[in-house]
């Protein structure tokens, strides 16, 4: 690892307002919409608001009296997140040696905190391996991940209403939906690669905590309940496949859950549903859709790759677990 420059100050970061962070958050968002066309300004203010309440652990590094760079994570009883970290004079260069102290004191903290028996972090602004060291040596494991990207003047959208097979209806999302909705998701993914990199899509429960944020909070994105998609049973009236969607920038849709059940894989549901999503995208002014998945997740990635999706950028899932 390279030494940062000068003598650095690592403070816990409740001492900052965010008054203090916002120019560093700023320059952040500006590198959130050049590599990933992401409007990142409303995540930014909700988390300028947890700042301000000093309830999000975490650290600033100091060069003098200028913070430098910042890192913070967030607990959820017996797991910990890695939420962000991001120093602004490493925005150009290869190397990150003040993320890497910032984190190497995170990991710590959070390792050392009773009760944490787990900790993810999806680091998307950080191309694969840039920061692996300090993860690495405290033990946790990897999953690259691509972040992906439908240009819409270069690749057209498919058929919005193709017929779903006999005995299911496709219908918008309601707000009615959500337990089916979380019991569908929580059986798509039995076995998966991503239970592991996603540990609330291995339960009931988790799987609607995960519905929630992504309906409640801007993290993935503004949800957009007009242009997400269930595909139901007709005779039981229960979800098989879904397809839930969120606007990450004026004129850009992301896709933030796309999952069809076992029994009915293969029969062109998850094209569908990506096709209808998309033609709504563009009919309303969307030039372009995003999604994460993780690479080994060869099904998906292929299906993307068929419709028009291009890998923008590769990063990684790091995973720690206690035991
Ligand atoms: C990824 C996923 C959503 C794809 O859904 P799906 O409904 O199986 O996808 P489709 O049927 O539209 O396309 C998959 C394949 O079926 C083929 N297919 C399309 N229409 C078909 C039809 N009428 N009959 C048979 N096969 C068909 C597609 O061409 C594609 O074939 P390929 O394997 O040669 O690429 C599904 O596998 C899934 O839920 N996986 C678990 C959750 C997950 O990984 N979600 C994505 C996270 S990013």
């Amino acid at each position: 690892m390279t030494e940062p420059k000068g003598n650095l100050e690592v403070l816990d970061l409740r001492h900052f307002s965010a008054a203090q962070l916002r120019p560093l958050l700023r320059h952040e968002a500006v590198r959130w919409e050049r590599r990933l066309h992401w409007d990142y300004a409303t995540s930014a203010e909700l988390l300028l608001e947890y700042l301000d309440g000093r309830v999000l652990p975490g650290f600033a590094a100091l060069r003098g009296k200028q913070i430098v760079g910042y890192t913070f994570g967030v607990l959820e009883s017996a797991k910990a997140v890695i939420g962000d970290v991001y120093a602004p004079e490493e925005a150009e260069r290869l190397d990150n040696p003040i993320c890497d102290l910032l984190l190497r004191h995170l990991i710590e903290m959070l390792q050392a905190t009773p009760g944490v028996s787990r900790i993810e972090s999806q680091l998307l602004m950080f191309p694969a391996g840039a920061l692996a060291e300090p993860l690495l040596s405290s033990g946790f494991h990897t999953f690259p991940r691509l972040f992906m990207h439908w240009d819409f003047a270069s690749a057209k959208q498919g058929q919005a209403n193709a017929a779903v097979p006999a005995g299911l209806n496709l219908q918008v999302w309601q707000p009615e939906f959500y337990e089916s909705a979380a019991e569908a998701i929580h059986r798509a993914y039995q076995f998966h690669v991503d239970s592991g990199v996603n540990d609330q899509y291995r339960t009931i429960a988790g799987s609607q905590r995960f519905l929630h944020n992504v309906i409640r909070f801007p993290g993935c994105g503004k949800f957009l309940p007009a242009n997400s998609w269930v595909v139901r049973e007709e005779a039981s009236g229960k979800i098989q496949a879904l397809l839930l969607s969120s606007q990450i920038r004026k004129d850009v849709g992301h896709v933030t859950q796309l999952c069809v059940a076992p029994e009915l894989r293969g029969h062109g549901i998850g094209r569908l549903l990506l096709n209808c999503c998309a033609r709504h995208f563009a009919d309303s002014g969307i030039r372009s859709m995003s999604l994460t998945v993780t690479e080994a997740n060869a099904p998906a990635v292929k299906l993307y790759e068929d419709l028009g999706f291009k890998t923008l950028h590769r990063f990684d899932a790091m995973i720690w677990n206690s035991r």
